[in-house]
């Protein structure tokens, strides 16, 4: 079984798995253009907080690369352009941001060399995010496995694999390690309403990898902890507050509370791209909310009254009270709050430790 690549820079253009159309069918789209780019990531095609990040930072070289012939006099005009429509994609995924800032740094420092020298900047600080992200996913799943009792049975939520970042995954990718290794009994997958992540993805990756996995509703988490069933809750993050507290998929939050009445571990797996310094605590991360079509129609049909006042966010936030430990690439913070994170602002970052050049 071929391993699957959500996002590639192929010969000047970016080449992408089309997510919604998972699982029915595998469409690979190609593009050069970074509108597409921005519309792939509003609606979903492509997700999860590290793929955005990626996906933004080629949808800046794109945006680049079309205006190589311009005069140089627009050259920033068309940067600030492209990074604000990037930008403006999604709000709660902290890592889109980290990417494009890193694109900016990139651009401020080469903006008066000749326009193909600065495309060939910022498509090696891309793909520099890319293959960063790649072995975050690596050293996250080393840290994270190492938390599991052997012979473990885990609940998961949304998707957190190699559909949502440039490598194994995060929470996902601790699992497929702790299988790898003959430490996993079974995963239960939350199926994700409204969008199925956990259902259309998570359980697609893992049947793709012969990982053992049980499909169950959002709500019949809490009734296996109940029943002795699970031993450790892994989810991912989309942003983690300089105090620990973190957003992710909606229905997390409702399986942290549950977990935490059990004493059943729950864990967060996230690369340190996905913590936010700047925003104290929880209550501040912005929320992203979504079409209420999205949860009053299924599949196209509609499931709801006509008029029905309907509200649909896409993230809630997890206490970090409720966390027994984050697991990032410097290791696992355990137990999570503003002291034992603020010890990761001083951790050398990836490219530091890689000797990535700029
Ligand atoms: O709306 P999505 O599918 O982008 O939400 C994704 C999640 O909530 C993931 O748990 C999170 O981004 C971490 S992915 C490694």
């Amino acid at each position: 079984m071929t391993i699957v690549v959500p996002i590639a820079w192929k010969d000047g253009a970016v080449e992408y798995l089309d997510q919604t159309k998972l699982p029915a069918a595998e469409v690979y789209r190609t593009t050069r253009d970074e509108s597409e780019i921005a519309e792939a990531i509003k609606t979903l095609a492509i997700r999860g907080a590290p793929l955005i990040g990626i996906a933004a930072a080629y949808g800046i070289v794109l945006a680049m690369n079309r205006i190589r012939h311009v005069g140089r006099e627009t050259v920033a005009m068309h940067f600030e352009q492209a990074h604000h429509l990037l930008a403006t994609t999604r709000p709660t995924a902290v890592n889109l941001f980290w990417a494009l800032d890193r694109m900016r740094q990139v651009f401020e420092q080469h903006r008066s060399d000749e326009i193909k020298r600065l495309c060939e900047r910022l498509l090696k600080e891309a793909m520099a995010i890319h293959q960063e992200d790649a072995e975050m996913c690596e050293r996250i799943s080393e840290h994270g496995e190492k938390l599991l009792p052997a012979g473990a049975t885990v609940l998961t939520h949304c998707n957190t694999g190699r559909l949502a970042t440039g490598g194994r995954g995060t929470a996902l990718g601790i699992i497929e390690r702790a299988w790898e290794l003959g430490a996993l009994k079974n995963v239960y997958i939350a199926e994700t309403r409204p969008l199925l992540q956990g259902a259309r993805l998570t359980a697609w990756e893992l049947a793709r990898r012969g990982v053992p996995a049980t499909l169950i509703t959002d709500h019949t988490g809490a009734f296996l902890m109940q029943q002795g069933r699970i031993n450790a809750v892994v989810v991912g993050a989309d942003r983690i507050a300089a105090n620990g507290d973190v957003a992710n998929k909606v229905g997390t939050y409702s399986l942290a509370i549950a977990a935490h009445h059990h004493g059943i571990p729950f864990f967060v797996a996230a690369p340190s791209s996905s913590i936010d310094f700047e925003t104290v605590r929880g209550s501040l991360i912005p929320i992203e909310e979504r079409r209420v079509e999205e949860i009053t129609t299924i599949a196209g049909t509609t499931i709801a009254p006509e008029h029905a006042t309907a509200y649909a966010p896409a993230f809630d936030v997890t206490p970090y009270q409720l966390i027994a430990a984050i697991v990032t690439e410097h290791g696992v913070v355990q137990p999570p709050n503003a002291a034992s994170l603020r010890s990761l602002r001083s951790a050398p970052s990836h490219r530091e430790r890689v000797g990535v050049g700029t």
